[in-house]
């Protein structure tokens, strides 16, 4: 059993404490926002993650997590101090990296003896070396620290088992002592550890994160060659994607990726590289690859629908994917938005982002379910890939709109059957 403080109670940081304090450690999550520790003291976990409020709940009963809005009881009461708190973009994309620089300080004052700090949030390269020399110039004369990078993978919707199972941990650490105790740290969970140095280690993260967005923007540009000449983008994915050099996953064509980690991870990785003196031009056609692609499925509905000014479109899908309330730089608004600007009225169904979006997206018919959503409605459009809207009766959708014309921005049906069913079906990439 270690002792863990971690410091930042958003997404990252309570996925992390609570699995840490699952696998047996002794965990004290801290945060400054003194309402959502007292409400998790409470048990009430303020995120919706898949299994995370049992976790909490369950580690709170065995006192082996705790919360505190004071970074000197976390320091005080732990060997190894994560951080997680927020880095968020700035206006060309560089991260905020204040609230990190705030954290390094307070550490650092409250440190008596030997401490390891390891860096989770998501970074530039270097944020390791501006982390360590602010805690040598805040830090009593005695204290001895190291400085690590382990970048978290997870994927929202999927964290506590991304967490538990993960394809690799990567540990960016320079001195012994700080690595044996990452290791004892991450014994109980059965992965193979990478160890790096911390440049490194913060690399591979906005690598990683790249990687994938690429991933998804280069099946999406494929898509639109599959729409202009007939081929069938799913057809095309699976052939790629059976080479295990290039692997079948994140090749699903869609109306774009969203959430707050690509398209922000993106922009930091790009304004860094800039600043570096490297122009990223994969990185930047990435990210212009996956805008057009949003505005390529705006002019979808458009051309289903011919008209959009005055015509009520049902949007099914807030987040900005399945298993989330997170509507973070979510596809789906973005369509709404433009949909809206182009005069149409908005009939919405999601089945956990609607409160988060009703503080957005005012002007906006929130429905109490689908099928609420669809009565009435010129056109249907199907933004985010929920399992259950795959599972809707399509008999009664058809009795419900006004016209039979469906826009799936995520693949979810075949478009053999919809025409069967009499439905106007258009999807990406896919011309049956
Ligand atoms: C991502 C990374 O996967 C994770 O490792 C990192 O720690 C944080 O960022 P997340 O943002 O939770 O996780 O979502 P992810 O499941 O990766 O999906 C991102 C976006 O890409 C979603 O909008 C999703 O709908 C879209 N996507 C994904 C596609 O459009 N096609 C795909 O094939 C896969």
């Amino acid at each position: 059993m270690e002792k863990i403080a971690v410091i930042g109670s958003g997404y990252v940081g309570l996925v992390t404490g609570a699995c840490f304090a699952e696998i047996g450690h002794q965990v004290i999550c801290v945060d400054n926002n003194k309402d959502k520790v007292a409400a998790l003291k409470q048990g009430n976990v303020p995120i919706y993650e898949p299994g995370l409020s049992q976790l909490v709940l369950k580690n709170v009963k065995r006192k082996r997590l705790i919360f505190s809005d004071s970074i000197k009881e976390g320091v005080e009461n732990s060997k190894a101090i994560f951080i997680a708190v927020g880095t968020p973009p700035k206006a060309k994309g560089e991260a905020d990296l204040s609230a990190i620089e705030d954290v390094a300080e307070e550490i650092a004052k409250y440190m008596n003896s030997y401490r390891l700090i390891i860096q989770k949030s998501t970074v530039p390269i270097a944020t390791g070396d501006w982390v360590e020399s602010t805690v040598r110039m805040f830090k009593k004369k005695h204290a001895k620290f190291d400085i690590a990078s382990n970048p978290e993978f997870l994927r929202e919707g999927s964290a506590i088992d991304d967490f538990m199972h993960p394809d690799r941990i990567i540990i960016g650490v320079e001195a012994k002592k700080a690595r044996e105790l990452l290791s004892r740290i991450y014994k109980p969970i059965k992965a193979r550890i990478v160890f790096t140095d911390v440049k490194s280690a913060e690399l591979i993260k906005h690598a990683s994160n790249s990687f994938l967005a690429m991933k998804i923007s280069f099946i999406n540009s494929l898509s639109r060659i599959c729409d202009a000449s007939g081929a069938d983008i799913d057809k095309v994915a699976q052939g790629l994607g059976m080479d295990k050099r290039i692997g079948k996953d994140f090749l699903k064509a869609s109306l774009g990726y969203g959430g707050f980690c690509f398209p922000k991870d993106l922009a930091a990785f790009i304004n860094i590289c800039e600043r570096l003196g490297y122009n990223p031009e994969l990185l930047k056609a990435t990210a212009k690859v996956n805008e057009q692609q949003k505005e390529f499925f705006f002019r979808k509905i458009k051309k289903a629908l011919w008209n959009i000014s005055g015509k009520r479109i049902a949007v099914l899908g807030l987040s900005f994917k399945p298993n989330t309330d997170d509507i973070r730089l979510s596809p789906a608004i973005d369509i709404i938005r433009m949909l809206k600007k182009a005069g149409a009225k908005i009939a919405t169904f999601d089945p956990r982002a609607m409160e988060k979006a009703k503080r957005e997206l005012s002007g906006v018919d929130y429905c109490d379910n689908a099928y609420d959503a669809i009565t009435g409605a010129d056109c249907l459009v199907l933004a985010t890939d929920w399992p259950q809207f795959s599972r809707l009766d399509l008999k009664r959708v058809k009795r419900l709109l006004k016209r039979p014309i469906i826009v799936d921005g995520r693949n979810m049906f075949d478009p053999v059957n919809m025409k069967r069913l009499g439905f106007q079906y258009s999807s990406i990439g896919r011309n049956a």
